[in-house]
């Protein structure tokens, strides 16, 4: 690695612009996994995922298998899946419930919390280093492992700031998800679309702050529902819900530039705040009443005034509350990932706010919808695009320079179509690729 010196990575960030290897070159991808998916927290799953003793669920770290579980006392665990003995991974992908975890490849079997419990034939290790009770050879535990409202994080590394300080003001996102349930709860609910990306994975985290793309990309897909609903609805008609969700894509720049944007510490933003493209939605029956019995009328109101778009909790996670769904970014390689759309049920609120957050993953978010693949098109197109060798080798991030707004605790604010998002992602970037993930 020798090839990227610090020196040379500091200097592929600039103040308005970075350079295109960042996206293209698989040596800046591995350092990534190091520097960035080996020291951020890491989001992994939610803890309604393994309600079980014994309830497990298979994800990656960065390009690391590891495996979340419900130990028998009650504790979920986040454990390296890799094989005590020669390295196998044991736990297949995805999710189950075992009352130990069985090595597929010579039988040997770990307890729920990783520990080495069973070796078959075990007299031929007597007097060797190995054998159970030797912690070295149990399935590890990842470092660090911390929960917030049942999203579990995960950290790479034993150092750096604790899950709550780090959330910065994204914390507030996650809470306000929370307290849209009647009851303050929320559960993994109703699958999840795995979607593989042939583009590097900041490309998606920034998309979901650039407010200067719907109106254009989004143009084939909510330009003509929009469209084809004007000629099909005659006066009077109840516009149906997916209009309601398609139509606000092709909003106009000041729509968006209204919506605003904001970043805080470690790379954290939201666009939006007080509307987005959501706030148009009809509202659902029994719902607000759902709200009120819990929350009182005042409280209520407030929780539902917040209406964030896109929060990026960085590098891995983002959400919408609105429609409480998250996705989660799985960097594979240079050019490859994959993103996972996961819908939660809000417990306690009618079944028809559920039944909408499916049908907007069915409509935007899934593999075969009519929104997603416009933007799919487009990261193609700048993975693509950056393969040329026309002499230009920078990212342009000028928009609205110099005009951000910070406040005194760092939090910095700026319209909607400003670049400030991307400006800030990449500073964090630098943080950890160069400074050990320090703060700025
Ligand atoms: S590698 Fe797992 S039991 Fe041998
Ligand atoms: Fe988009």
């Amino acid at each position: 690695m020798a090839h990227y010196e610090d020196e040379r990575l500091a200097d592929l960030v600039k103040a308005d612009r970075v350079h295109k290897n960042i996206y293209t070159d698989p040596e800046i991808f591995e350092l990534e996994m190091e520097r960035i998916w080996g020291r951020a927290w890491i989001y992994v799953g939610h803890d309604s995922q393994v309600k079980e003793p014994g309830d497990y669920f298979a994800t990656n770290i960065g390009k690391q298998p590891v495996v979340m579980i419900r130990h028998k006392d009650g504790e979920v665990c986040v454990l390296f899946n890799r094989c005590g003995h020669k390295g196998a991974q044991v736990v297949g992908d995805g999710c189950g419930n075992a009352r130990q975890l069985r090595c597929s490849y010579h039988g040997y079997v770990f307890d729920t919390d990783g520990a080495l419990i069973h070796i078959p034939k075990e007299e031929a290790y007597d007097g060797t280093r190995f054998g159970k009770g030797r912690p070295e050879y149990n399935m590890q535990q990842v470092p660090r492992v911390d929960s917030y409202h049942g999203l579990v994080f995960a950290s790479m590394s034993a150092k750096g700031p604790d899950l709550k300080s780090w959330l910065s003001g994204a914390a507030a996102s996650i809470d306000n998800l929370v307290e849209r349930s009647p009851e303050g709860r929320i559960e993994i609910a109703g699958g999840c679309f795995r979607y593989l990306h042939d583009s590097n994975w900041k490309m998606f985290v920034e998309n979901l702050n650039d407010a200067m793309h719907p109106m254009v990309v989004h143009q084939s897909s909510s330009g003509t529902a929009k469209r084809v609903f004007d000629e099909n609805l005659k006066e009077g008609d109840e516009a149906p819900f997916e209009l309601e969700m398609l139509s606000p894509f092709t909003n106009n720049y000041e729509f968006f530039d209204k919506m605003g944007l904001t970043a805080w510490d470690y790379g954290h933003s939201v666009t939006g705040g007080k509307f987005s493209i959501h706030s148009g939605y009809s509202p659902i029956p029994g719902y607000m009443e759902a709200l009120t019995n819990r929350y009182g009328e005042q409280r209520t109101r407030e929780i539902l005034a917040v209406n964030r778009h896109n929060t990026v909790i960085y590098p891995s996670f983002t959400l919408k509350g609105v429609i409480t769904s998250i996705r989660v970014v799985k960097p594979v390689a240079v050019d490859k990932t994959v993103i996972e759309s996961w819908v939660f049920r809000q417990v306690g609120a009618p079944e028809e706010l559920f039944q909408r957050s499916i049908t907007y993953c069915n409509l935007i978010n899934s593999h075969a919808n009519l929104v997603g693949p416009d933007d799919y098109e487009a990261y193609h197109r700048l993975q693509h695009g950056l393969q040329t060798q026309d002499g230009n080798e920078w990212v342009s991030q000028h928009r609205y320079l110099g005009l951000d707004e910070v406040d005194e605790d760092g939090t910095k604010h700026a319209v909607g179509t400003s670049d400030m998002v991307f400006r800030h992602q990449f500073q964090t970037w630098k943080n950890y690729m160069v400074n050990g993930g320090a703060l700025q």
